[in-house]
């Protein structure tokens, strides 16, 4: 390894998990780890094998699986904790224990109720004990971010002395501020005199938002490992986020002194994805990097600029982390070149549609819709009025039987479907399932759910839950939303709009064919 490779520790499946509801299930686990191996993530932090059974097997699990990284279990600076990481590992060819304990005054005197020179001897006899097993040995020193400086550079030099070979600086609260965690490594590399025997790790909580910045000021001071999660999970406001620092250091690699780091940068996305299906905590809208928001593009300046330069608004290409394209997102703030620029790209030349008109229905359309998708644009080309982009089918009556031990979900809708009525009834996996069975039988159209989010509007007595469904029929995307107190009703009501977008983009289909 050379000086410039920045090591990527992953965290997600430790420090990550830390923070979710419900722990994952060892199968969840693997499969995250081996979406972190294609990414090309050095180290995997697999577990904490003392905290039960199960971590144990799960950090075992993964170690037996994964061969292009190096798997990493927790453990505090106890011989309990350092035998039940060997026992996960026992017969592995390559593994690193990460051993740790706290060395600011808080957490010695008022959690670890110790004298720092018990903190050290316990340090130094952890590191020790791990080496015995092992060659690959990490010790953190918890809360190095308010340990005083004297403290952190004896701590560290003892810690090298006894053999760890990577040093991990943490701020365990994400307290510090850029330039201030920069000079403590700064500060480690000019007094502790062993220092070059090990390489130097952080691992920054995000409390004050200052994960990314912290990590990557400390990289720009020596530090050659950087430990971080996918999404920035984990406990409070999380850790590092893996796709910030990692996109950060191939973007402004010359402010960054050329570091690299070896994480193949198209497969982020997809780990985001990954471990957001996977946690069941869905990635904010307007995170870096991976947010759905990231690459899309909402005022009519903006969407003028990228549809000129791409370069004009977006510093990173969407496929450079794995995603498609960017997005244009229609809304009443999108301009003319927009417009005609979707409606070109749908295949329709300038000319054969009067931009005029088609413009100002848009802005109308957009104003009622809020968000508008390109077969409503292309709706509006075949269709004069604006009622008849209404709907062909219609919510009159649902009613829903769920819950309890032995009963099975069963549903009743009941649609308008132009100038009749129709009714369904019948079974589904869950009482969403079922609802979605019999809209499906009643509008005849069968579509591929590519994607259902539930979000709350509002809060307390006046929440109201929001759905929406991505959908896939005869290969094209369709959006549908559907708002309600009751999320089952939210749910059937998103998917008839979503089936009315479809029954319109056939009516278009048809007259096409017909001309
Ligand atoms: O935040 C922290 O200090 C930790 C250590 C166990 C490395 O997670
Ligand atoms: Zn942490």
């Amino acid at each position: 390894m050379d000086n410039k490779q920045v090591i990527i520790f992953d965290t997600t499946l430790r420090d990550g998990e830390q923070a979710l509801q419900q722990s994952l299930t060892s199968k969840q686990k693997l499969q995250i780890a081996l979406c972190l191996e294609q990414l090309g993530v050095d180290v995997i932090e697999a577990g904490f094998p003392i905290s039960s059974p199960e971590d144990l097997n799960s950090v075992r699990e993964i170690a037996l699986n994964v061969k292009n990284s190096t798997i990493c279990g927790l453990s505090r600076a106890l011989d309990k904790d350092i035998e039940a990481c060997y026992e996960a590992f026992k017969g592995i060819d390559h593994y690193r224990i990460h051993t740790f304990i706290a060395t600011s005054d808080i957490h010695v005197k008022d959690k670890l109720k110790k004298d720092f020179d018990d903190i050290v001897n316990m340090a130094v006899h952890a590191v020790k004990k791990a080496r015995s097993y092992t060659d690959d040995v990490e010790f953190s020193c918890e809360d190095a971010g308010r340990t005083p400086i004297d403290h952190l550079c004896r701590m560290v030099e003892n810690a090298i002395s006894a053999g760890a070979t990577t040093i991990n600086i943490p701020d365990t609260v994400g307290y510090t501020l850029p330039y201030e965690f920069g000079g403590i490594i700064k500060t480690l590399f000019n007094r502790v005199p062993n220092i070059d025997k090990a390489v130097i790790s952080v691992h920054c909580h995000n409390d004050l938002g200052m994960a990314t910045a912290n990590s990557l000021s400390a990289v720009l001071e020596g530090a050659r490992q950087i430990e971080c999660t996918v999404n920035g999970l984990g406990e409070r406001a999380g850790n590092t986020s893996l796709e910030e620092v990692v996109m950060t250091m191939k973007l402004r690699e010359e402010y960054m002194h050329g570091v690299y780091t070896k994480i193949v940068s198209e497969n982020i996305a997809r780990a985001s994805q990954v471990v957001s299906g996977i946690t069941n905590e869905p990635v904010p809208s307007h995170k870096a990097i991976v947010g759905s928001n990231a690459f899309a593009h909402s005022s009519g300046i903006h969407q003028d600029g990228v549809l000129k330069n791409k370069s004009t608004y977006e510093i990173l290409t969407p496929q450079s982390v794995g995603f498609k394209e960017n997005n244009m997102h229609m809304t009443a703030r999108s301009g003319r070149h927009m417009i005609k620029a979707v409606l070109e790209k749908l295949g329709y030349r300038e000319g054969s549609y009067n931009l005029d008109d088609v413009y100002a229905r848009f802005l109308k359309l957009a104003d009622r819709k809020g968000q508008v998708f390109d077969y409503d644009l292309e709706a509006l080309l075949f269709f004069s009025h604006q009622d008849e982009l209404d709907t062909q089918f219609e919510l009159d009556n649902l009613s829903v039987l769920s819950g309890g031990k032995n009963i099975i979900p069963t549903a009743t809708v009941r649609l308008k479907i132009g100038k009749r009525t129709r009714t369904d009834s019948g079974t589904g996996n869950g009482p969403v399932d079922a609802v979605f069975n019999c809209i499906s039988r009643l509008t005849g159209i069968k579509l591929n759910l590519d994607n259902f989010q539930i979000s709350a509007k509002g809060s307390g007595m006046n929440a109201q839950g929001q759905v929406d469904v991505d959908v896939i029929y005869e290969g094209r995307h369709y959006h549908g939303k559907g708002l309600s107190t009751d999320v089952i009703e939210s749910s059937a009501l998103a998917l008839i709009s979503a089936c009315n977008s479809i029954y319109r983009a056939k009516l278009i289909n048809e007259k096409q064919d017909k001309n």
